[in-house]
């Protein structure tokens, strides 16, 4: 799947214009996406550029690009990002990274959120496969866990734990994350609308009517969803 994500990223690479503001966010395709940046030099030199990622700010920082901090900028132009899967009304789950937080910031900000993949992330329905994440502020865990559970009744609720170090995983904003599954992935909006609702929550990775468009490759060719 590895070249279909790379023309995904060399399509995505035209809708940059020359002086614009690009956020990006992490994984394999964004990275074919700076690599594609970069073999433009006119537009790799006059763009700013900034992300949710850690790893992809270093790739950036290696590049040449100019890479500004998310909390110094209140809009960008565009933001490109990956994700786990995409359902047929562009709801997107973005879980595995645990940087969902800053992810969703970025994608709030930009005038458009565009999202590139192969098209393993296109799915009818979310099939819960990939676990929703929920980001909780640590004195609210157990509060958390429990109104998960009478709300929305996930099969599994995980505290994430590191596979590097003993303990659990902590984000960029001192908090746990939360490994939500389901045998079948409850409706989107009652998802996010609930979520969102529970104190001690700051964000969840499942991206509810903010994504415009995705630019997906297959076998076929390029497709571009909105
Ligand atoms: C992490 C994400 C990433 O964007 C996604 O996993 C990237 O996938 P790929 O490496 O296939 O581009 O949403 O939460």
């Amino acid at each position: 799947m590895s070249d279909l994500k790379q023309q995904a990223a060399l399509a995505a690479v035209k809708l940059i214009k020359e002086n614009s503001v690009v956020g990006f966010g992490a994984g394999s395709t964004i990275a074919y996406l700076v690599q594609g940046i970069k073999d433009v030099p006119a537009l790799a030199g006059s763009i700013t550029t900034v992300t949710s990622s850690f790893n992809t700010k270093m790739l950036l920082q290696q590049s040449g690009f100019v890479v500004k901090e998310m909390g110094d900028l209140g809009e960008i132009d565009l933001y490109f990002d990956g994700c786990d899967q995409f359902d047929s009304r562009l709801n997107a789950l973005k879980s595995g990274g645990g940087i969902h937080t800053r992810e969703k910031i970025l994608a709030s900000m930009a005038h458009e959120f565009i999202l590139i993949g192969d098209e393993s992330k296109s799915v009818e329905k979310l099939d819960g496969k990939y676990p929703l994440v929920v980001e909780v502020i640590p004195d609210a865990l157990a509060f958390v866990m429990n109104r998960l559970q009478q709300l929305l009744h996930p099969s599994e609720c995980r505290i994430r734990l590191s596979d590097r170090k003993d303990g659990a995983v902590i984000t960029e904003n001192g908090n746990f994350l939360l490994d939500c599954r389901w045998t079948v992935f409850p409706e989107p909006a009652l998802v996010n609308e609930k979520v969102n609702g529970i104190p001690g929550v700051l964000e969840h990775s499942l991206f509810v009517n903010i994504v415009r468009l995705a630019i997906i490759a297959g076998p076929g060719g390029i497709k571009i969803i909105r």
